[in-house]
């Protein structure tokens, strides 16, 4: 379906072909001076350089045309020409009403598959095993999860890969710390011939104590570290024991990290690792060597990175250490060589701290060098900011450690408790602690996707799980205000309502193009990468419908065909708003 000013781009198409003008510079847009016009093309402006003539002569010949040209009376309410060469419209409300009761008949709400026949891999999450969740995971799978759903909305085809980071010195250190706690596992038994055993002689608590206290214990005493190192590199060629254990801490860590994630309604296709993908470290090196990408250098092997007309020397690309080991680096390499194998997507996103962000280009640059990625595959890295305390410095617990993730929802859930205990009484206390956890979930979510995602912001507890301003629970509030009311209209029996009418008034007329734009909305977020596009998209719905709603008597209204229309429009708004909030990965309750 096109959207309206697609459609308006065509009738100007003609107009300015008519009129004498290249048809390519009639682009219409939604207007950003909404006090003036709802939609508005500056062509004119542009066109003026290639006819040596004034823009507002151009601008009129064309708007002369339009009203002239048949069929254009239907969508156009008026057009007006503006200096110094702005055409300016406004849509007819007949035909935006009509427009509406056809999106409103739509599965897809006449959003456009832009990325039909496009497949995407999304990297994101990106959790450490054996360590628990923190908040430094949280962004990743936040904006990830929303990108994936926007992305697939919109028709593209989207695998996402959590990509566990399974490999190096945290495993040895798990290692050495359990072997010198329990030397007797059989494990740690060189002649141990037998099948090892299948359960594991530790918990998620376990590791989650074991790991802090080996990494403490490396850092002060040089001989544990080197033992360490050690277990590492034994486990890398393959030690049965060491392999065995580490079986079981894969197992034990991804299924704590999917009850975590499932918490926070985040999901992956696949649960691939730096681990899967050693097995291609040797033969890729050998190959990268032989055509000539990479080169010792101080006895390590790097592949140089850096172009002519870099704004700062960008280093090179470091993919074998002088000891032989391999680095983050090498196995986003074999990664990406292993996605091009196996998927052959069009484009590949990395949803990683900004901080990464010269890993990322050395790594692109090095597979577009070296053929690992195929000229034409889109490496794309979003690198999102910091969330930071109320201090401005990344976000702590009060007792200035890093904060759980697990610790940082439960904080929420208990705010929002007390907010909706206090405004509105729960009799039955589970329904009280589910909704708090959906409204928690609103908050947490919002209160991220809200700003753009390259940027640090403030984690303000109050805030956003404030009902008012511009957060997740007063979305889900009007959500929840629209939704009693279609309720009391079916309790009273009222008739189905399918179509919109004609706005009658300015709030309406608000509320309608905003429902109209749904598409624009989710494009601009899949090109630019941005989920906040989508939370202006319903902050501004859902200020526009609880203008609208404040004047305007729905269920009183005596007009009973009146009343049907304003039921259409309310049901559009729900569909649009929930739709919205599902693709940032939250939902409403029954009530707040
Ligand atoms: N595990 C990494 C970290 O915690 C993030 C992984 C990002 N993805 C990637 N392909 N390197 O920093």
């Amino acid at each position: 379906m096109k959207d309206i000013s697609e459609i308006l781009t065509e009738i100007l198409e003609k107009a300015f072909e008519k009129a004498g003008y290249d048809p390519s510079f009639s682009r219409v847009g939604i207007s950003n001076r909404p006090d003036l016009c709802e939609y508005q093309c500056n062509g004119a402006m542009a066109a003026a350089k290639q006819y040596h003539k004034a823009p507002l002569a151009i601008a009129e010949d064309v708007a002369a045309q339009v009203k002239q040209a048949a069929g254009s009376a239907e969508v156009i309410g008026d057009i007006a020409v503006a200096p110094p060469g702005f055409i300016n419209i406004n849509v007819s409300p007949e035909y935006l009403a009509s427009h509406l009761t056809a999106i409103s008949a739509e599965p897809a709400l006449g959003v456009k598959q832009i990325g039909k026949g496009k497949k995407y891999i999304f990297d994101y999450g990106g959790p450490n095993v054996a360590k628990p969740l923190h908040i430094g995971h949280l962004r990743s799978a936040i904006i990830g999860e929303a990108l994936k759903r926007i992305y697939r909305f919109c028709g593209y085809e989207v695998i996402g890969d959590v990509h566990l980071g399974d490999w190096g010195l945290q495993m040895g250190l798990i290692i050495e710390e359990t072997r010198r706690r329990m030397p007797d596992l059989c494990y740690f038994d060189s002649d141990y011939s037998d099948q090892y055993p299948s359960e594991a002689p530790f918990t998620i608590s376990d590791l989650e104590e074991i790991y802090p206290t080996a990494s403490a214990r490396s850092k002060e005493d040089a001989e544990f570290a080197a033992a360490a190192h050690e277990a590492t590199a034994k486990l890398q060629y393959g030690e049965p024991g060491y392999r065995a254990l580490f079986e079981h801490i894969i197992r034990i860590s991804v299924a704590d990290l999917k009850k975590n994630y499932a918490n926070l309604d985040v999901d992956f296709d696949l649960w691939k690792g730096e681990s899967d993908v050693q097995k291609y470290i040797p033969d890729m090196i050998d190959r990268l060597i032989d055509d000539g990408f990479a080169h010792e250098s101080e006895g390590a092997l790097v592949i140089d990175v850096a172009q002519p007309g870099d704004a700062k020397e960008l280093p090179p690309c470091l993919i074998r250490k002088s000891d032989g080991a391999s680095l983050y680096a090498t196995t986003d390499l074999a990664t990406l060589l292993e996605r091009e194998r196996d998927y052959s997507p069009d484009g590949i996103v990395y949803i990683v701290d900004k901080r990464q962000g010269m890993h990322f280009q050395q790594v692109f640059r090095a597979a577009k060098k070296s053929g690992i990625a195929r000229e034409d595959t889109l490496l794309y890295f979003l690198g999102f900011g910091t969330m930071n305390g109320k201090d401005g410095k990344p976000f702590k617990t009060r007792e200035g450690g890093v904060m759980r993730l697990e610790q940082l929802i439960a904080d929420i859930n208990e705010a929002v408790y007390e907010r909706i205990m206090e405004s509105s009484p729960y009799t039955d206390p589970d329904e009280a602690r589910k909704n708090a956890a959906l409204i928690g979930l609103a908050a947490i979510k919002y209160g991220d996707l809200s700003n753009q995602p390259t940027k640090d912001y403030i984690f303000d507890l109050e805030r956003f799980v404030s009902f008012e301003g511009n957060t997740g629970p007063y979305i889900l509030y009007t959500i929840v205000r629209i939704n009693s009311i279609l309720k009391k209209y079916a309790a009273d029996g009222g008739s189905p309502a399918e179509r919109i009418l004609p706005a009658g008034s300015a709030s309406e007329k608000t509320l309608q193009l905003l429902l109209s734009r749904m598409s624009e909305a989710l494009e601009g977020a899949c090109t630019e990468y941005a989920p906040n596009r989508v939370c202006q998209y319903i902050y501004e719905i859902s200020n526009a419908f609880n203008s609208f709603y404040h004047e305007t008597k729905i269920l009183a209204e005596a007009d009973e065909n009146k009343k049907t229309g304003y039921i259409a429009l309310l049901k559009l708004t729900e569909r649009v708003l929930s739709q919205c909030i599902n693709l940032l990965g939250f939902e409403a309750p029954e009530r707040m």
